[in-house]
């Protein structure tokens, strides 16, 4: 019995910002963040939307494709979680109208989304549970600086969600393509943590967890070491895929698509070079999205299990990296 990822779906809001609307904001220009990045526009939420509701709109997209089926736990991958303490997976549960099932909570951040999938293909596999939602949702829209101070990170980030269903099953009733769930692997290295964090709030800090201090210093916002995490990003992604490849025993020229997550268009330029995949086999939603996180695989997915002419058995790969750092690669099959 194989795994499947099915019903993929996603939810983006509707409030687009350009690289010209930020350029109000801060000292940047559309030229420099299309030229180091890629990137032309992203999508912001507005008040009062959070991370959950943008959740709760892709799963609906998913639940619909389920015809009825019950799903009987969800795993939901965040960085921007709507509070502090619960995480988005209750939220997500009660928001959907859900029955008492368990909501595990992921925190690997750009690699969020195939650290779920990881956890969900191993439950169903172990037959603890039949049908598990996946979920990838972010909201930083208000978690960066978007003043010049933050610019180098402010001009990455956009807002959204992706979700999908895993389950123990051969064949999918899903209407758009499914994924079986193939080899993947998965790794963290924390001795990194602060080369791509954000301090605050947490227990770290003394007496409390929100100072002055640290709020006047704008440790609320995340810092990065960009160029250490560009290198590492290329190294690690590329490192794992070949990984996953060589556990199937197919070379990277059998992939049909590498569905990669999207932190920098340069980053997915440079690992589809070393692994010998040409551009029109490398899926980007960078242009239009930004980086969204753990809801950039889900997205890239659902775009293009459903723009991409595909047939059965074809390899879609998939790989991310981020803070933590964390890495990994899933090696995926069309159903
Ligand atoms: N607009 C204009 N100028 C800018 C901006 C901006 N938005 N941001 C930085 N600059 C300036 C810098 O101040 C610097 O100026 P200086 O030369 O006068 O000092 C210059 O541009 C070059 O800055 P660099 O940091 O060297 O630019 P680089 O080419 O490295 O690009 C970037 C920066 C885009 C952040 C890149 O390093 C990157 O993509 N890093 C990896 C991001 C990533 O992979 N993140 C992981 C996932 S995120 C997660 O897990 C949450």
């Amino acid at each position: 019995m194989t795994a499947i990822a099915q019903a993929f779906s996603r939810y983006l809001p509707p409030k687009v910002v350009t690289n010209d609307d930020l350029s109000k904001l801060m000292e940047t220009s559309d030229e420099w963040i299309q030229k180091r990045t890629g990137i032309k526009e992203r999508r912001f939420v507005e008040a009062p939307t959070t991370t959950s509701d943008l959740a709760v709109e892709a799963a609906k997209g998913t639940l619909e494709q389920l015809e009825g089926k019950p799903v009987d736990a969800i795993i939901a991958a965040t960085l921007s979680p709507d509070f502090d303490f619960p995480g988005i997976g209750v939220l997500v549960q009660t928001k959907l109208g859900l029955p008492e099932i368990p909501a595990f909570d992921i925190r690997n951040q750009c690699s969020g989304f195939l650290y779920s999938l990881e956890l969900a293909k191993a439950l169903v596999l172990q037959k603890q549970y039949e049908r598990i939602l996946v979920v990838g949702a972010e909201v930083h829209s208000t978690g960066i600086d978007l003043t010049s101070r933050g610019r180098d990170i402010a001009v990455l980030f956009g807002d959204g969600a992706g979700t999908c269903v895993v389950s123990a099953e051969e064949h999918a009733s899903s209407r758009i393509p499914a994924l079986r769930l193939l080899q993947s692997e998965m790794h963290s290295d924390g001795a990194h943590a602060s080369k791509l964090w954000c301090q605050h709030i947490g227990s770290a800090h003394f007496p409390t967890r929100v100072t002055q201090e640290l709020l006047d210093e704008a440790k609320c916002f995340p810092t990065m070491e960009g160029k250490k995490v560009f290198e590492h990003a290329v190294k690690r992604m590329v490192e794992v895929s070949h990984s996953v490849l060589a556990k199937e025993g197919i070379p990277a020229s059998k992939v049909r698509l590498v569905v990669p997550h999207q932190a920098n268009l340069r980053i997915n330029t440079m690992v589809g070079d070393a692994l010998g995949v040409p551009g029109d086999r490398l899926f980007n939603t960078i242009e239009r999205y930004g980086n969204t996180t753990a809801a950039t695989i889900p997205i890239g997915l659902s775009h293009a299990l459903m723009e991409v002419p595909l047939h059965p058995e074809d390899y879609i790969l998939s790989c991310a990296f981020g803070s933590g750092f964390t890495w990994g690669a899933t090696l995926m099959q069309v159903v």
